[in-house]
């Protein structure tokens, strides 16, 4: 949800802050701008569109050593030039970007005009800018420093002032901001992505911090003037990772990605000895594993399907009651928070606001919570008392595809540590041991079906609707399959238990709507068939997913998928459904990467 970046330092910022904002454009792309301090004078430029456009529009001779930059995902006023950040004081000295929601602006922005101050934009941001200026102080970090007390929400900002020309002052709550350190020159971003072309160096600042960046280094504070600063740590991220060079899209290669980022995760964490994984970061004695009364898994969107998949294989291996709740219902809803119970939160990205929120508020009333998050050293993961991290590499497609095969697989990991600290025998363990060791292959096997997959796609993928089916393991697949749809090609997907067409969406059932069904060889297999015939027998058409080739009279198509331990099943059975929705996507000419209205890392609420 919009992306800043800042420089200071001897290069000329601009090239640096459009390649930062290149970059960080899945966090937002309606509207792009920069503004560059140099020779007492301020100069912003700003476009409605994408970073493309703005790097088009930027003059040669727009250069500086001091620049801030924003690219935007709209939450107050329409996608604008007027409404692009950054946004500028009226005496044209103070600039400011801006990620985040400030919930008092309305009431900021009356009294500002009360006291004569004119806006320009219907965003909440102008009103730092206007507030900041106002502050009568020489130094612009103690103007922040007075100001920031004042806002009510989130934020993630960077300011310049050409009275102090030589300096950003950067500050967070609750919307990312890490630090860049270079030699002689200093970075600002709302994410990694945008800095590790030029430093390895970084500081996550903490919610209430200020720092202040020069060519010469920084100092952190808090908001109360209490001096914080740190050393940087190293990233350990390569700048491969953001190139989709020979794939197209992102969105096909972290499809691609997945046997490596498998591979990763399984890494060092697998014990075929006695049949059980090792998870290092979980802070969890046997004996605690072994005593709590449930497991309560969150997450927003694809995470919380990921996490309903991990519901079912703690349950169903550890035999510990366990579900999974959008972290964005379960933080509005005044929920009991049990000491018995652990809670885990799953975020790709680390910095998704409503999980994060969540995270505080059970820690607040005294519960654990896990952490399984992709993203090193982000919010969540540092929010947390414990965790795995996914080791997936950065995913760049706002789409989620290699994260959400990843997150299942760790799930699967903790539910195989936990069930052998309780009831699941050696033999048991050790078979689950192999089958996550046959994953990185058996996704490989999966992806050369990627030619089936393209030419089914315009059949199922590209009419107006599409119904995705599965039973159990299945249910987590179907919604997962239907968001992917929905997400990329923009055609209405409905996802439903198999078991539960027949209470009401079999009306939906004809040959125009057809239907994508999950059926795995499993203990369910007979009773899918015949939801297979109910669809048949009301004229639906029907792709399935399965371990053989159905009879045609129960499916049109069979995408058959190699078999898993069952348990693993739900694993391998989602990548087929994103090959689907990738090319169904590419099929009705849509941008792949960056879907209408989305944003990735959703740190708004
Ligand atoms: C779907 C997708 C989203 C995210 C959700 C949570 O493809 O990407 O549904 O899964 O916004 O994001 P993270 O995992 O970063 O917390």
């Amino acid at each position: 949800m919009c992306g800043i970046v800042g420089y200071v330092g001897p290069r000329d910022c601009v090239p640096i802050l459009l390649e930062g904002l290149a970059r960080l454009e899945y966090r937002g792309y309606d509207s792009a701008g920069v503004a560059v301090v140099g020779k007492g004078k301020l100069r912003v430029r700003k476009v409605k569109g994408r970073v493309g456009q703005l790097t088009q529009d930027v003059p040669a001779r727009l250069s500086g050593p001091v620049g801030i930059g924003h690219t935007r995902w709209a939450t107050h006023g329409v996608p604008s030039e007027q409404n692009a950040h950054p946004h500028v004081d009226g005496s044209g000295r103070v600039a400011v970007v801006h990620n985040g929601v400030i919930e008092n602006a309305e009431e900021l922005r009356a009294k500002l005009i009360a006291n004569g101050v004119e806006f320009v934009s219907e965003t909440d941001t102008e009103v730092l800018a206007h507030l900041i200026a106002a502050v009568d102080v020489d130094d612009i970090e103690e103007a922040v420093r007075r100001v920031l007390p004042e806002i009510v929400g989130t934020y993630g900002i960077a300011v310049v002032d050409t009275r102090q020309p030589d300096r950003i002052i950067a500050a967070r709550n609750g919307s990312p901001v890490i630090l860049g350190v270079g030699d002689k020159e200093l970075f600002v971003a709302s994410d990694v992505m945008a800095l590790v072309r030029h430093t390895s160096q970084v500081v996550h600042l903490e919610d209430g911090e200020v720092a202040v960046l020069t060519a010469d280094g920084f100092s952190t504070r808090t908001l109360d003037a209490t001096v914080t600063t740190r050393p940087p740590t190293t990233v350990d991220v390569e700048d491969d990772d953001y190139q989709a060079e020979g794939y197209g899209h992102f969105m096909r290669k972290e499809i691609h990605d997945q046997p490596t980022a498998v591979e990763r995760t399984l890494r060092g964490r697998l014990d075929d000895r006695f049949g059980t994984a090792h998870l290092g970061g979980l802070n969890l004695t046997p004996r605690e594993s072994r005593e709590f009364k449930r497991v309560k898994i969150l997450g927003c969107g694809s995470a919380h399907y990921a996490g309903q998949i991990g519901a079912q294989l703690i349950e169903e291996l550890a035999r510990v009651p366990a579900d999974s709740e959008p972290a964005s219902e379960f933080r509005y809803r005044n929920p009991l928070i049990d000491p018995d119970t652990l809670y885990v939160a799953v975020s790709q990205s680390g910095e998704t606001y409503d999980t994060l929120a969540t995270v505080q508020e059970i820690q607040r009333k005294g519960g654990r919570v896990l952490g399984v998050v992709n993203a090193v050293g982000s919010s969540i993961a540092r929010q947390c008392d414990g965790g795995i991290y996914l080791h997936a590499g950065p995913e760049i497609s706002v789409t989620s595809t290699k994260a959400f095969t990843v997150t299942t697989v760790d799930f699967a990991l903790l539910a195989l540590h936990l069930a052998r600290v309780r009831d699941l025998s050696p033999a048991d363990g050790q078979r689950l041991v192999r089958g996550l060791r046959a994953l990185p292959s058996q996704i490989g096997e999966i992806l050369k079906l990627e030619d089936q997959i393209a030419g089914l796609a315009q059949e199922y993928g590209t009419c107006p609707n599409v119904m995705f089916i599965g039973r159990v393991r299945g249910w987590p697949v179907a919604r997962e399959g239907a968001l992917k749809l929905k997400e990329v090609s923009y055609v209405h997907a409905e996802a439903y238990p198999a078991s539960e067409l027949k209470h009401g969406p079999l009306a939906l059932i004809s040959p125009e709507t057809p239907t994508v069904a999950i059926v795995p060889d499993d203990e369910l297999y007979d009773k899918n068939l015949t939801t297979l015939g109910e669809i048949k027998a009301r004229g639906g058409r029907i792709l399935a997913l399965a371990h053989r080739e159905l009879p045609s009279a129960l499916a049109d198509h069979t995408i058959v998928v190699p078999r898993a331990e069952p348990e693993l099943d739900p694993i391998l059975l989602g990548i087929p459904l994103q090959m689907l929705a990738y090319h169904a996507a590419v099929l009705l000419g849509h941008d792949v990467d960056h879907p209408r209205n989305l944003a990735k890392s959703v740190t708004v609420e």
